[in-house]
């Protein structure tokens, strides 16, 4: 369900209401926030500095010096920015300009306000696609104007039938993919921990119930296959000496590590790279 600019504005009144009652608590909670109001304050992907790493590696295999990178749909630009870190050009793409301007939030200049259904404008070296809204399909748009693809598909309800997540009947090979934790069971996981009054076995148990996983797939065009997949290999076997961002905290304490195994019998590990044959 596309979300309307009345349940940002509402959610925005109850973010100040959070950021009151949290200072008068001693602003003991500086991530939570994150987690609580994702679109406002972080994004929709419970993500790592490893899932930003592994994107750079992917866009510097297809090209060396400055890739251009493009996320489409992407709000505010939380994750965005990260990606700026590492590639200055990456530029975003968003539908509403009314997320900027009804609440009146600075857009920077390489965040632009398009459609991807109507078209994107000009090539990139990665696109990026975390979002897809149900019922909307803008694959083709997307396969016109990229031979790398990154995508997710969140388990926890978010995807439509046609979700950005299928991209072999455009000509592109699935290389890779892995798991993070679906933003709803973080959400889940922090508000049963630290906002209500369950108890402590009940709230394990519930933890044990979890079963939302985000999942990032990357797709390519055959000529970039085999460099995508070195590369992204290669950083992988560096992977323990990657930094976390502060906020990567809050989900190691909420049990979503790096490699831990999923409950349910499911067999997967978190953030584990699966490549395909
Ligand atoms: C679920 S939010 C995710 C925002 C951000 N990527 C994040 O992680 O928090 C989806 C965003 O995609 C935007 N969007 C939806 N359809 C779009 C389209 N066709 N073209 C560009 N942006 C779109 C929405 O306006 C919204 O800001």
């Amino acid at each position: 369900m596309p979300f309307l600019i009345d349940d940002v504005l509402s959610a925005k009144r109850e973010l100040d209401k959070f950021r009151l009652d949290n200072l008068k608590r001693g602003n003991l909670a500086p991530h939570h926030e994150r987690f609580i109001f994702p679109f406002l304050c972080g994004s929709y992907f419970a993500y790592r500095k490893i899932d930003v790493k592994r994107i750079v590696a992917i866009a510097h295999a297809v090209s060396k010096d400055n890739p251009s990178y493009l996320d489409v749909g992407c709000g505010y630009g939380d994750f965005l920015e990260k990606i700026r870190q590492y590639l200055p050009n990456a530029e975003g793409m968003e539908k509403s300009a009314d997320i900027f301007f009804k609440l009146k939030k600075y857009k920077p200049d390489y965040i632009k306000i398009g459609d991807a259904y109507n078209g994107i404008e000009k090539r990139y070296d990665v696109i990026f696609v975390g979002w897809m809204e149900p019922g909307v399909d803008y694959r083709d748009k997307i396969a016109e104007k990229t031979d790398v693809i990154v995508t997710t598909l969140d388990q926890g309800g978010q995807c439509g039938k046609h979700c950005g997540c299928e991209m072999e009947e455009y000509g592109f090979k699935k290389v890779a993919s892995w798991l993070t934790p679906s933003w709803i069971d973080v959400n889940t996981e922090l508000m049963n921990k630290y906002y209500s009054s369950m108890t402590e076995g009940l709230r394990r148990s519930l933890h044990e119930l979890r079963g939302a996983h985000n999942l990032w797939y990357i797709y390519s065009k055959p000529n970039y296959v085999e460099s995508v997949r070195k590369d992204l290999l290669e950083y992988d076997s560096k992977i323990s000496d990657t930094a976390t961002y502060d906020h990567e905290k809050i989900l190691d304490e909420l049990g979503y590590r790096v490699n831990e195994r999923l409950p349910l019998g499911s067999g997967m590990n978190l953030w584990k790279i699966e490549f395909e044959n």
